[in-house]
């Protein structure tokens, strides 16, 4: 597996890769890699000739500076692990050679990213479109992988892929969780104990929710949930939503359109989110 820290050396390795016809995959990530990462780059190694992992801890996408500075790091062990599932190369540069001089693009997508976490997270989905579109620029892969963990980025690349015209295919993965049920985040690893603890109650709330959509109303729901949560003393509901699949737009009832709760909790310092299909 090669690891490749420079831009131009990356872009010959993949223009390679095309010359002999190969299917790139790409799974864009910031390191601190669990097996959610690994299901996207295992999906890649299948579907594609050439497979090929950027880890990179984007701080343009950082609103809070704690976070950015807390963010977990770990290349080599994160190196062993693709090389094990099968990764040809892994994209590994630094903060200079992805931004020689400061990115001041705008992107612009409508009322996708003035909810939940774009209005949560100021300036987040920018700083994520802009290091994707660079990303997608250099590497210019057939298709990319993308977790629904991260339901609300799906879409925004999605839009993004669209507004630039790229070719890219856009490949949505499921989530994969601990057996407790908590959605596997590279942020995990920072609850204490007593958090650990409690943080499945986030996915086990929902999943109850879905049960009951028969008998209350969304915005119902999303108080009985916070209720539920915030009831574990700990854990403090930020935001949660049920929204339209593809507008991300909060739905007043429960029709035919297909709908999905969205939701970010307080950990103590750690912020976690997750989503259920309704
Ligand atoms: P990161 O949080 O490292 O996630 C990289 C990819 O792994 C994302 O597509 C994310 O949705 C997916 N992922 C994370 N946890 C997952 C889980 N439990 N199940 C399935 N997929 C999971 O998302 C980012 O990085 C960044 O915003 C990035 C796209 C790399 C741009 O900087």
């Amino acid at each position: 597996m090669h690891v490749i820290e420079k831009k131009a050396e990356f872009a010959e390795y993949l223009a390679h890769c095309r010359a002999s016809n190969k299917t790139v995959g790409f799974v864009p990530t910031m390191g601190a890699l669990h097996e959610g990462h690994l299901s996207l780059v295992k999906r890649s190694v299948e579907e594609c000739d050439v497979t090929v992992v950027s880890v990179f801890v984007n701080p343009t996408q950082f609103n809070d500076k704690n976070d950015l500075l807390n963010y977990p790091r770990c290349v080599e062990k994160d190196c062993k692990l693709l090389e094990s599932v099968g990764c040809n190369a892994v994209f590994t540069p630094s903060v200079e050679e992805m931004y020689p001089e400061p990115d001041t693009r705008v992107f612009s997508f409508g009322t996708l990213d003035k909810v939940m976490e774009g209005e949560h997270r100021p300036g987040h989905f920018n700083g994520v479109a802009q290091v994707v579109s660079k990303l997608f620029d250099i590497v210019k892969p057939d298709k990319a992988y993308f977790g629904l963990k991260d339901f609300q980025q799906v879409a925004i690349i999605k839009a993004m892929v669209k507004q630039l015209g790229l070719k890219v295919q856009i490949v949505p993965c499921p989530i994969v969780r601990e057996a407790d049920g908590l959605a596997k985040s590279s942020r995990n690893m920072l609850l204490e104990p007593e958090y650990r603890a409690v943080a499945p109650t986030i996915h086990k709330t929902l999943y109850e929710a879905t049960t009951m959509k028969n008998d209350l109303r969304p915005d119902q729901l999303c108080e009985w949930i916070t209720k539920t949560i915030d009831a574990t003393g700990l854990l403090k509901t930020e935001y949660v939503q049920i929204v339209n699949f593809e507008t991300l737009m909060p739905i007043d009832s429960f029709g035919n359109e297909k709908a999905i709760a969205c939701i970010a909790v307080w950990a103590g310092k750690v912020r976690l989110i997750d989503n259920i299909e309704f």
